[in-house]
Order: C-alpha cells, then sequence, then structure tokens
C-alpha cells in the first residue's frame, strides 16, 4: 500500500458538513421552519466557498485539475466493463460530473427555497414544485453517488470514504494509477 495526502480539510469539512446540512433539511428538519431557512442558505454558502475553492485551492481540489474530457470519461466507463483495475489519484472523471451535478442542483434547490420566501414569489405554485422536484432529484442522484463510491471501493480496493474522512488514499501497489 502507497498513502497519498489527497483531500485537503476544507475539502473534507465541506463534504461531511453539506451530508449533514442536507439530510437534515431533506429528511429532519420541518420544511416550513425558520431553521429550514437558514440551514439552507448555510448549505448554499457552503457550495459557494467550495466553489470558489475549486478556482483558487490546491490542485485536487481544483475543477481545472478534475473536470473530464470525453476521453476519460470513456476510459473509466470501460475500465468499469472490461474489470480493469485502475484507479484515480484525485476525483473519478465519473465521480467529477456527479459533483458538477450535485452543486448545481444544490445551488438550483437554495435559489428556489429563496424565490419562495419572497413577496414576488411566494406561494407561486411552479416554484414550490422546482424546490421539491430538485430535492427528489438530488435524492436519487446522492443514492447513485454512494452506490458508485461504494463500488469503486470494492472494485479498485482503495477505500474512498476513508480518504474523503482522513485526506489519504492507500493504494494497493498492484494497481494502475491515474495521477
Ligand atoms: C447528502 C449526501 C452527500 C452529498 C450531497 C455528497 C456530495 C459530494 C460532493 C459535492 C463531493 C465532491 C467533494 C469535493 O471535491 O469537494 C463528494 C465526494 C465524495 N463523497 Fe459524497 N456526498 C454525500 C454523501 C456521501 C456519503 C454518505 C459518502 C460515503 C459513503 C460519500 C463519499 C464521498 C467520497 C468518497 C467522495 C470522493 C469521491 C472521489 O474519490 O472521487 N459521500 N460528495
Ligand atoms: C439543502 C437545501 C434544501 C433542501 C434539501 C430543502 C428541502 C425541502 C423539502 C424536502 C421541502 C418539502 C417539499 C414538499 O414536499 O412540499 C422543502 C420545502 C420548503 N423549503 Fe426547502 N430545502 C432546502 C433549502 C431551502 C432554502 C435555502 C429555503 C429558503 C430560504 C427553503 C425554503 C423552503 C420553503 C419555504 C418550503 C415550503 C414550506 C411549506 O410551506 O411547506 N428551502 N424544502
Amino acid at each position: 500500500m502507497t498513502s497519498y495526502k489527497i483531500w485537503d480539510p476544507l475539502v473534507r469539512v465541506f463534504h461531511w458538513s453539506l451530508v449533514a446540512g442536507f439530510t437534515a433539511n431533506a429528511l429532519l428538519i420541518d420544511d416550513d421552519s425558520k431553521l429550514h431557512e437558514w440551514i439552507g442558505y448555510a448549505v448554499l454558502a457552503l457550495v459557494g466557498v467550495r466553489i470558489l475553492w475549486g478556482i483558487v485551492g490546491p490542485k485536487s481540489a481544483r475543477f481545472s485539475s478534475f473536470l473530464p474530457g470525453r476521453e476519460a470519461v470513456l476510459d473509466q466507463v470501460s475500465d468499469i466493463a472490461t474489470r480493469r483495475r485502475r484507479t484515480h489519484l484525485g476525483h473519478t472523471p465519473l465521480g467529477a460530473l456527479m459533483i458538477v451535478n450535485l452543486l448545481v442542483t444544490i445551488l438550483a434547490i437554495g435559489a428556489t427555497g429563496h424565490l419562495m420566501t419572497t413577496s414576488a414569489f411566494w406561494g407561486v405554485e411552479w416554484v414550490e414544485e422546482a424546490h421539491e422536484a430538485l430535492v427528489v432529484w438530488a435524492e436519487i442522484s446522492i443514492a447513485a453517488h454512494i452506490a458508485a463510491v461504494l463500488l469503486e471501493s470494492w472494485r479498485t480496493g482503495v477505500n474512498l470514504p476513508r480518504a474523503m474522512l482522513t485526506g489519504k488514499k492507500q493504494v494497493p501497489d498492484d494497481i494502475n494509477l491515474v495521477k
């Protein structure tokens, strides 16, 4: 095993705070409360900070280092289809597409949530329906995100959830590594 330091503290704190905030608002907190709005704004702020960090942060956090081209995505699909054991030091190409989907969806949830509190859009049905539909889309995406993380961890032997906790990827020496 070789250990690679990959996720800086901001990325890790962002990830687990986002998990907590999103889960609280989607499943636990009364959605008709002020607390729901404050947690929603906090989640929006987290995503805002992460987007800035994606521009000015260290290499592995930067969008320019992990947003994939078509070829990288097709390579990963072919790795999975042909059971080729290969792993990526940073986000995998498919993982990166999911990250963009989640960040954009969460921003849109926050925007529609905020609209519902304005006098111009208060009680407007399509805004409420959009907020609700976007939350359902986020939940489907998160289920796929978690399944993919578990599948990639099993397929490659790299414990990805642990890396998101400790910041370090422990990569088996017999695997092909894309840096
Ligand atoms: C509300 C639920 C969740 C949301 C919204 C979410 C969102 C995200 C986002 C935005 C990233 C990108 C991180 C960054 O670069 O800043 C990410 C990465 C990651 N997430 Fe989650 N996540 C959720 C739940 C989970 C759970 C439960 C696990 C553990 C099983 C997990 C494991 C990971 C891992 C391992 C990565 C890094 C993937 C890689 O190595 O490419 N996530 N997640
Ligand atoms: C993490 C972000 C958020 C999540 C996961 C979330 C989730 C939800 C859910 C599941 C509902 C119930 C939909 C239904 O079935 O009727 C809801 C309703 C609502 N949300 Fe959010 N929300 C978020 C952010 C926000 C923000 C930022 C605001 C406003 C500042 C907001 C304001 C509202 C309002 C006003 C309702 C309707 C409450 C009612 O009258 O019943 N949400 N939200």
